[in-house]
């Protein structure tokens, strides 16, 4: 087994820097297997999708998204949930990316995670990426699913999670992720 240091690119869908979102993003990065990393994405500077801005050349916040993406081993998503579905913000992103050269989510392992006041905790949202992630090819994994629910109830204003549960499931994400790279990397090596 390969013993290179994993890099997993890191995106939230949410641009609040209280983001409950980013605070479980944050809380994955800290609970990975040893030398594993998140290496964080902005895509705030992305503009709205214009086919017309895309025809004049890639804009810069979304080429240095795409190459830290494609340069990854992984990638993981933390998404709010807006009105039933992921933000606007993220979907955004995404479709930039889909239209940039190599795909970059393009059979890369994706783990999902999501933090929403709702009980459902972004199920709906995960559903409707994991549906994106078809058409792009990502090989999103399946379990566990991490689905934060009365995020508003758990978060502690120093960012801690307040729900053991949730926090080993993120834990648990972040180990089933690395094990799907070394996965990749073993099933790479076989001519
Ligand atoms: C436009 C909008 C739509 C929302 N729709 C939902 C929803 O469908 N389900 C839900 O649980 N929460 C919904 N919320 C509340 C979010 O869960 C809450 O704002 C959460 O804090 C967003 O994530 P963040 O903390 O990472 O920004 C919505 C919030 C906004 C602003």
């Amino acid at each position: 087994m390969s013993q290179d240091p994993i890099t997993i690119a890191g995106l939230c869908g949410s641009l609040r820097k209280a983001s409950f979102n980013r605070l479980a993003l944050s809380i994955f990065a800290q609970n990975l297997p040893e030398g594993a990393k998140v290496v964080p994405v902005e895509i705030g500077d992305f503009p709205l999708y214009n086919q017309e801005i895309l025809e004049a050349g890639v804009p810069a916040a979304v080429a240095a998204a795409r190459d830290t993406i494609h340069g990854a081993d992984a990638v993981v998503i933390a998404t709010p949930e807006y009105n039933y579905s992921t933000s606007g913000v993220l979907k955004n992103a995404i479709d930039w990316l889909s239209r940039t050269t190599p795909q970059p989510f393009a059979v890369k392992p994706i783990a999902l995670l999501g933090a929403s006041m709702g009980v459902l905790g972004t199920a709906r949202a995960q559903y409707h990426l994991r549906q994106i992630m078809v058409f792009l090819d990502g090989r999103p994994i399946n379990k566990p699913e991490v689905m934060i629910g009365a995020a508003h109830t758990k978060f502690g204003a120093d960012g801690t999670l307040n729900d053991e549960m949730a926090v080993k499931l993120i834990k648990d994400l972040g180990a089933s992720l690395v094990r799907e790279v070394h996965r990749y990397r073993a099933a790479a090596t076989v001519v």
